[in-house]
């Protein structure tokens, strides 16, 4: 019996693997590209995805299309944008802004985006032009905004600095060096103040608050693994490795009250000599624990792609890249 249980949450990532049963792609409207994050507002509209030109975009299921929805930088404009690809592009993305991570405040129902190239901003309830909110804490210039969460209650934003010397542009770079400058930050809306909970982190990618709100996860790419912060309680303010992948962590989404949805994207060797294939998946993890409870492979419907974000909803979820010209949406 004992044997059955070791052997049971030994292979669990095995255990509970499964496709989906349906998988629904969305094209993005032409010239779109890189739909890194999605959100849902207040009243359940979307999801909202920013891409590459600096445009964060509403699907409307209604019309089965995507409209503009609001742009990052103050500089951009939809002559000079519009089309264009700013993840590889710095001086581009300084002109029109890269959204990456985007979360609603449900109460104000702003939205608060993690912008790789301008900092944190924050779009108004309507739409159209963000302002920026933080572009620097403890005198050290954001780098390359990753991800981040809003504390519904308090509104407190926590966010991630990916890295303190490399940028967008320079992920792979990162990625190779094991860039260990990361921070994670929080921003408070009251005082507009921003302050750095975790510094030296290795790439410092998504990050979650729990639905308690007793603790943040925030993954680190480079090292493969996800740290668990507690903001409260006997531990607050100490860290944990929760879990260690084969493969990279991207985003994190919380899912129900103790599990979280963790993108990991592994590279297996491919047939010829040097060459290699990349394995997106969608983890869900015990944030107690850091146990895996399921696995699910989207090679089928994202192949020799990364991915960067699983967005639980209804029975399945939405699902996000940096690179792909469309999103997924895909049921158990
Ligand atoms: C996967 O993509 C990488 C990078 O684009 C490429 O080098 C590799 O050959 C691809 N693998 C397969 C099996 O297509």
């Amino acid at each position: 019996m004992l044997f059955i249980i070791i052997f049971l949450f030994s292979i669990p990532s095995l255990v509970f693997s499964q496709p989906f049963s349906n998988f629904q792609r969305y094209d993005l409207p032409s010239t779109a590209v890189g739909p890194f994050s999605l959100a849902f507002d207040a009243s359940g509209r979307g999801p909202f995805t920013g891409i590459s030109d600096g445009r964060i975009l509403r699907y409307d299921p209604v019309q089965n299309s995507f409209f503009d929805f609001a742009f990052t930088s103050p500089t951009g404009s939809k002559a000079v944008c519009d089309g264009t690809d700013n993840n590889d592009n710095p001086d581009r993305g300084a002109i029109c802004g890269r959204p990456l991570g985007i979360s609603f405040y449900f109460r104000t129902n702003q939205l608060y985006v993690t912008d790789a190239y301008k900092g944190l901003v924050v779009v108004p309830p309507n739409g159209r032009l963000a302002e920026n909110v933080a572009t620097s804490a403890e005198g050290v210039p954001f780098k390359f905004p990753f991800h981040l969460d809003v504390d519904q209650v308090t509104g407190d934003v926590y966010f991630t600095d990916f890295s303190s010397q490399f940028q967008l542009s320079q992920l792979l770079q990162a990625i190779d060096a094991r860039d260990a400058t990361g921070r994670l930050l929080k921003y408070n809306p009251n005082t507009r103040e921003t302050t750095v909970l975790l510094r030296g982190l290795t790439g410092a990618a998504g990050v979650a608050l729990s639905y308690d709100r007793t603790y943040l996860l925030v993954a680190e790419m480079n090292a493969n693994r996800v740290k668990k912060l507690w903001l409260s309680g006997p531990n607050a303010f100490t860290t944990v490795d929760l879990i260690t992948f084969q493969g990279r962590p991207n985003n994190i989404e919380k899912n129900s009250l103790t599990d979280f949805w963790v993108v990991v994207n592994t590279r297996i060797p491919g047939t010829t000599a040097g060459s290699f294939i990349r394995i997106p998946s969608a983890v869900r993890i015990s944030g107690i624990g850091g146990g895996i409870l399921q696995t699910v492979d989207l090679s089928r419907y994202f192949p020799n792609m990364t991915i960067s974000e699983f967005q639980p909803y209804g029975l399945g979820g939405y699902i996000g890249s940096l690179r792909t010209d469309y999103l997924g949406r895909g049921n158990y």
